[in-house]
């Protein structure tokens, strides 16, 4: 049997078909143009689906389930998404639709950064340990919290939503509707945002070249340019790296949880996003002079932990 696990961002839909032992045998992506209608965005995700399937020679009928990692409210048992401010979900039946657009009997649905904490738990950074929290830096910054193996959710699986904690009061416009959420500043777009800020502020950065080469700011701009010397790009860096820490210190000072796993193309800044990380956080978390410390550790199922989560939905 197999498994298809679809992980649904705000800029992509990736899916992809895992064997019995939670291999991922193949996989694809498609662009979300999350601007569209809900159903318009699942069709997609249904041809996806069916295309991966062909092209693995497999049918319908080798796959047990599919699972959808989604941001936003999952309501696990209606498989209704209630509410998501990145998408145009508001109590859309997610699973159903699904169903009848790919034609598939089971279909689970769980908010992406908890299948994705629930992945890197299973079978990543946080294997073996009872109590993690994750979050995903990308068009959102999702969190997921592991308690004793379980993933905790609230009563009505809106919780865990680490990225809607105000960080800073009255600051950046969240597009969840309230103003300064954590989200708004270490997110991908928030380091895209901060990086378009300060093109807007100053001419004297090597930033505006990189631009017009590349086409568009991305989340590595500032951290190239840092790289190249330039002040302003390390003006950017060590301000999304001071927001980071300090919402990580946040949740670390709640959850002590033995391992904090950070996931999201950002990652791939490696040592130059954890070292600075790092000072702040050891020396701002309330555990400082503990023997016992968190470990920050980045994912190991990379882009591929909400596809490996969303497979293991049913198990
Ligand atoms: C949403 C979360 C989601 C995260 C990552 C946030 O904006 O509120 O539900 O997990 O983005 O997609």
């Amino acid at each position: 049997m197999y498994y298809i696990g679809i992980d649904l961002g705000g800029t992509n839909i990736a899916a992809g078909i895992v064997d019995e032992e939670g291999k991922l045998v193949r996989k694809g992506s498609v662009p979300t143009r999350a601007e569209r209608e809900a159903d318009e965005v699942i069709k997609d995700m249904a041809s996806l689906c069916r295309n991966l399937l062909d092209e693995e020679g497999l049918t319908l009928s080798d796959v047990a389930y599919a699972g959808i990692a989604t941001p936003g409210i999952a309501d696990h048992d209606t498989g209704v998404v209630v509410y998501a401010n990145n998408l145009r979900f508001s109590n859309y039946p997610l699973a159903a639709k699904l169903k009848e657009f790919l034609g598939i009997e089971k279909v689970y649905i769980e908010n992406d950064a908890n299948a994705a904490a629930k992945g890197e738990a299973a079978c990543g950074a946080a294997k073996g340990y009872k109590n993690s929290v994750m979050i995903t830096l990308g068009t959102g910054l999702g969190g997921g919290i592991i308690i004793n193996g379980e993933v905790y959710s609230g009563f009505n699986y809106a919780g865990a939503e680490l990225g809607h904690v105000v960080i800073e009061v009255d600051g950046l416009q969240c597009t969840c509707g309230r103003r300064g959420c954590w989200e708004a500043y270490s997110s991908a777009t928030g380091l895209i945002n901060m990086t378009k800020a300060k093109l807007g502020e100053t001419n004297d950065t090597i930033m505006h070249d990189m631009v017009k080469a590349d086409g568009k700011v991305s989340g590595r701009t500032a951290f190239d340019a840092m790289r190249k010397g330039d002040k302003a790009g390390q003006e950017v860096v060590d301000k999304y790296i001071y927001y980071l820490a300090m919402g990580i210190v946040n949740m670390i000072n709640i959850f002590q949880p033995e391992v904090f796993v950070i996931g999201g193309g950002i990652c791939n800044e490696k040592n130059y996003l954890t070292d600075p990380l790092m000072k702040i956080i050891d020396k701002e978390q309330y555990s400082r002079d503990s023997s016992k410390r968190t470990q920050i550790r980045i994912a190991e199922l990379g882009n591929d932990a909400g596809i490996i989560g969303a497979a293991m939905l049913g198990k």
